[in-house]
């Protein structure tokens, strides 16, 4: 997500804000913006500079015009709501000016907030849901700018983490979070507040870490740290001994670990503030209604890669949830058909770069033919975004590593929501059913970390099979499109032989290869075709192949049959999708760490393919 700064201190603040922003390049972002408080002649006033691109041109237009001042706040902005521009780029104000914020995170009912804000006559100018926060702090200041910020802080619902100042109260720097982390850097005589420990680590090792729903008030004293509502909490302060690659990587080794280990938020990110808790979806940025949407009765997913697999998991959950017919097709494919598309056809880009070059040009083919589009992707503004009817944004953050992890997953849990929305609209889905699906997806990211938890369990069985040199991934029905996955990673980052194969198809063809030495990773976890994926494995068995079975929490029935299991939690068959390819994510990793690869960055291949 985007990167955060704040400084108080007795040193100018704006080297250090320029200083900062430069190391928290590297999480990806599309501008950058500084606001210091400058004193003088008795008068006092924010200077505000922003970028619509890189922190180099942000850092001339400030060399240019140095602000002088010893507080300011500093950010790098991903776009989520409003396109990368000058205007939307932080820090955001008040009406005034006085107040200034910057924000890492997504406002869920940021909507609800600016209608009743301009109601009472408060004006926006920017397309952000961060905007309501300084707007929302200058109705509640009274006199207090803390009290203010705990009163606004209350009313949002979301996550944030925020550092905000006020022209009112000049040595009063603020920091608070919630689903999204920030942290205070302690030094000598100055303070820091940042997103992401990267940034402050050539000042200070000292920091103190804000939990969750807490805040911290940072004076010329030191920071102190209380609940939203007030109420004082012990500082927990650490010391961080990282080098700045270490902290870019948050501690993990590579990217890839790193962005797995964020599933769990880009899951809640996917979903924060677009499902009631009785299944009812409202995507913002692609608002359609009912009798619209009920005109689509073809539905098209185009992909390439770990996209289309993602897509092919959409077309079962669209097909199984909504009763529409649906295809996943390889985009790359598509474009030299002459595909059967009308206007009764609802096709849908997922591309987690927005920039494929194989996807784009199926997307516009199925334009031209009349087609409703829309693009599910993590890059705002980005082709695919731009050259679509719609676009729904993944809200991950940027994905360093090549092999796309947190993107998939989630891919996979906007293609659910959208699954739900149509099931809605075509009436096709009760309200028991649907209540029970977001109940399912809600406790995903719980789940998804319980996965997580098991990594030493999933490294160790990584260790053990890291000496094969081939290997058959196998699923049905959901799981068909997790096997094919499974294999897709391993192979990209480990350079192993693996395919994968549904489990009927496995025996007309695929099971020639099966001997001790070419293990299968079977899917067997929760799915309405569990039981004949049984029998499956114990073809696999019959033919001497080692199993490395994937299998849900409570079923034993295999535990006498295969070679080994990871244990996922127990879950609906969608949600154990997702839980399955977190596991293989893991597995793909530690067997290609084992090997030594280059695992960030796999020989051969590009994040995003631009070209044919
Ligand atoms: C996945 O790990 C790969 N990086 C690759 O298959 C990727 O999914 C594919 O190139 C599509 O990319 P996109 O999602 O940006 O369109």
């Amino acid at each position: 997500m985007c990167g955060i700064i704040g400084y108080l201190g007795e040193r100018q603040a704006t080297p250090i804000l320029m200083e900062s922003l430069k190391r928290l390049e590297y999480r990806g972002y599309d501008s950058a913006g500084v606001a210091v408080i400058e004193t003088g002649d008795g008068t006092r006033h924010t200077s505000v500079t922003k970028s619509e691109a890189k922190v180099d041109l942000l850092i001339a237009k400030l060399k240019e015009n140095m602000p002088t001042g010893t507080v300011g706040i500093g950010h790098t902005r991903w776009a989520t709501h409003g396109k990368p521009t000058i205007i939307n780029a932080h820090p955001h104000a008040d009406c005034h000016g006085r107040i200034s914020v910057v924000h890492n995170g997504i406002i869920e009912n940021f909507a609800e907030i600016k209608a009743e804000l301009e109601s009472l006559g408060h004006e926006f100018t920017s397309e952000t849901d961060t905007e309501v926060v300084p707007h929302l702090i200058e109705q509640y200041y009274k006199g207090d700018f803390l009290l203010a910020v705990r009163k606004a802080l209350q009313r949002i619902k979301g996550a944030y983490a925020l550092a905000m100042f006020s022209l009112d109260d000049p040595e009063l720097l603020v920091g608070a979070r919630l689903n999204a982390p920030l942290v205070v850097g302690i030094g000598e005589g100055e303070y820091f507040i940042a997103s992401d420990i990267t940034a402050i680590i050539p000042y200070t090792k000292k920091v103190l870490i804000l939990g969750e729903g807490e805040m911290a008030a940072v004076t010329p004293l030191g920071p102190e740290g209380s609940t939203l509502d007030g109420q004082p909490v012990d500082a927990k302060i650490v010391h961080v001994d990282w080098d700045v690659a270490q902290a870019q990587k948050g501690g993990f080794p590579h990217f890839m670990l790193k962005e797995i280990h964020e599933t769990p938020e880009a899951a809640a990110n996917a979903f924060r503030g677009r499902m009631t808790d009785d299944g009812l979806v409202n995507f913002i940025e692609f608002a359609i209604s009912d009798d619209h949407l009920r005109r689509y009765h073809d539905v098209r997913l185009l992909g390439m890669g770990t996209s289309l697999h993602a897509a092919m998991l959409g077309e079962y959950v669209i097909e199984d949830w909504a009763g529409i017919r649906a295809r996943a097709e390889d985009a790359s494919e598509f474009r030299y058909r002459r595909p059967t598309i009308t206007d009764e056809t609802l096709t849908v880009v997922i591309t987690q770069s927005g920039e494929t070059a194989d996807t784009l040009v199926g997307l516009h083919q199925a334009r031209e033919r009349g087609s409703l589009t829309l693009a599910i992707t993590n890059v705002v503004a980005s082709s695919a975004a731009r050259d679509s009817d719609g676009a729904i944004y993944l809200h991950s953050g940027p994905e360093i590593g090549v092999a796309s992890t947190k993107t998939l997953v989630a891919h996979l849990v906007t293609q659910y929501l959208l699954a739900l929305r149509l099931a809605t609209a075509h009436g096709r889905v009760s309200l028991e059913r649907r209540e029970e699906l977001a109940r399912g997806l809600r406790e995903l990211p719980d789940k998804i970390r319980r996965v997580l938890d098991n990594s030493t369990d999933i490294a160790r069985l990584a260790h053990k099979y890291s000496r094969f040199r081939n290997f058959m991934f196998v699923g049905r029905g959901i799981n068909h499109a997790v096997a094919l996955e499974g294999a897709l990673k391993l192979k990209e980052i480990s350079y192993l032989h693996a395919e994968g194969s549904s489990g009927g198809e496995l025996k007309h063809g695929p099971i020639a290869l099966l001997d001790p030495d070419f293990p299968v990773v079977a899917v067997c976890t929760e799915s309405s075709t569990r039981e004949k994926m049984a029998s499956t494995v114990h073809e696999i068995v019959a033919r001497d192949a080692p199993v490395l079975a994937l299998v849900s929490e409570g079923d034993g029935s295999l535990d006498d049959i295969v070679t080994d299991q990871i244990v996922i939690p127990a879950a609906d068959e969608a949600t154990s999708a997702v839980l399955s390819t977190v596991a293989l994510q893991l597995f793909a990793y530690h067997v290609a760490n084992e090997l030594g690869r280059d695992v960030d960055q796999p020989r051969n291949l590009a994040k995003s393919v631009t070209v044919e």
